[in-house]
């Protein structure tokens, strides 16, 4: 491994990874190949611009003719795949982007894998694919798909293809499935940095539903960790969940969000419920930590790191906030949040 293709490079986590990769290892080159949607954002890449290791490509992974120039030009001889449309609640108003990006795009990238030959082709995959799992259980990799968002459905249908070409072309492939992964640079549209720069402003924190649903928050450099261990450690044809084992309900999120950031629970605002929402995702991420992986961080540390750093970078998200993302918020939170009128006690 040399020439590391990291697609979606320049959304949250992708971002991360480079940094990650960056710092870890002096002999490997990133070329991180971006299509820049609203999401995907050269200011979280600011930091190596300099670095003669990086290199950025604007393109599409439904384009081949572009994926392989640049294949061709930067002798890339593995690809990280983390480009994708990430957000359920927008998968719920148009999913069109979701399928052609997770369906048709990874497609595009093992079809180019297959046809230079690379050493790796890793998919960045989550927890949603397994769908809502009932208190008591935990799902396993050999657990059957259940995705029950038009988000889900695209990240199950990619994993379906990945392993599809490492049974019938024999391809070099390896998937991790992350839990929430929360930090720095993320768009402020996923629950914790919309509710920590709206704390931030004292502005309300629309909690969907009861609020108690559960997701397992880890912090994005230990996922990142998990990636990097699986692509030097990890069974070709095999996937890897990658989670804290430690789930928690939303509410609670929220509470110790509010207490480091020093803003009052009366911020927050029980708002109409996402159609369809997963109520608990839990994994057992054994077999990664089989490998020699463990969180550096628990649930509770993740969630005060990254509020911390919303409320000191304030450069990085003022900017998001004030363009595009205000019709999205009307739209997705004007009608709920005018609806309701009782703040939580
Ligand atoms: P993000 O939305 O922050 O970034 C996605 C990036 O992909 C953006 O830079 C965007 O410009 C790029 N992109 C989108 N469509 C593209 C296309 N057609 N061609 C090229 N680039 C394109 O997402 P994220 O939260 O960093 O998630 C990255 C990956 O990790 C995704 O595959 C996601 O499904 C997966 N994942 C995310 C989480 C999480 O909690 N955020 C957890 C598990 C897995
Ligand atoms: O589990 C991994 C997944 O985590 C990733 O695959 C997705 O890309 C990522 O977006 C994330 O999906 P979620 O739907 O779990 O994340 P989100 O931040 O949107 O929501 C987290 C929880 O918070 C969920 O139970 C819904 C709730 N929520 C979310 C928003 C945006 C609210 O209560 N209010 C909100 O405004």
């Amino acid at each position: 491994m040399k020439n590391i293709m990291v697609t979606g490079g320049a959304g949250f986590i992708g971002s991360n990874f480079v940094h990650y990769m960056l710092g870890k290892y002096d002999n490997y080159n990133i070329i991180v190949y971006d299509k820049l949607t609203y999401a995907g954002n050269l200011d979280n890449l600011r930091d190596v611009v300099d670095d003669p290791r990086y290199h950025f490509v604007k393109g599409d992974i439904c384009d081949a003719t572009t994926v392989e120039e640049t294949i061709r030009k930067y002798q890339i001889d593995t690809i990280v795949n983390f480009a994708a449309e990430t957000h359920v609640d927008r998968s719920i108003m148009n999913p069109d982007a979701f399928i052609q990006t997770s369906v048709y795009g990874t497609y595009v990238l093992l079809e180019a894998t297959r046809k230079f030959g690379l050493e790796r082709f890793h998919q960045i995959s989550t927890d949603e694919v397994y769908g809502h799992i009932p208190h008591g259980r935990s799902s396993v990799e050999t657990d059957k798909l259940e995705p029950r968002s038009p988000y889900a459905a695209s990240k199950a249908s990619a994993d379906l293809l990945v392993n599809a070409y490492f049974v019938t072309y024999g391809l070099p492939v390896t998937i991790t499935r992350g839990s929430n992964n929360i930090g720095p640079y993320q768009y402020p549209e996923k629950v914790v940095p919309l509710f920590a720069t709206n704390a931030i402003d004292y502005e309300p924190l629309p909690v969907y539903g009861d609020g108690r649903q559960m997701r397992e928050y880890q912090y994005v450099q230990d996922h990142c960790e998990a990636i990097d261990i699986v692509l030097h450690k990890g069974q070709l044809g095999e996937a890897y969940n990658v989670g804290t084992g430690e789930e928690m309900e939303n509410l609670k999120m929220v509470e110790i969000l509010l207490e480091t950031l020093d803003r009052p629970r009366s911020l927050i605002r029980h708002v109409k419920d996402r159609p369809g929402h997963d109520r608990r995702y839990s994994m057992n991420s054994d077999k990664v930590k089989a490998l020699g992986w463990q969180p550096r961080h628990t649930p509770e540390e993740a969630i005060r790191k990254t509020a911390e750093w919303y409320r000191d970078n304030e450069w990085w998200w003022r900017k998001i906030k004030s363009g595009e993302f205000k019709k999205y918020y009307e739209a997705q939170y004007g009608e709920r949040l005018r609806e309701t009128t009782n703040p939580a006690k």
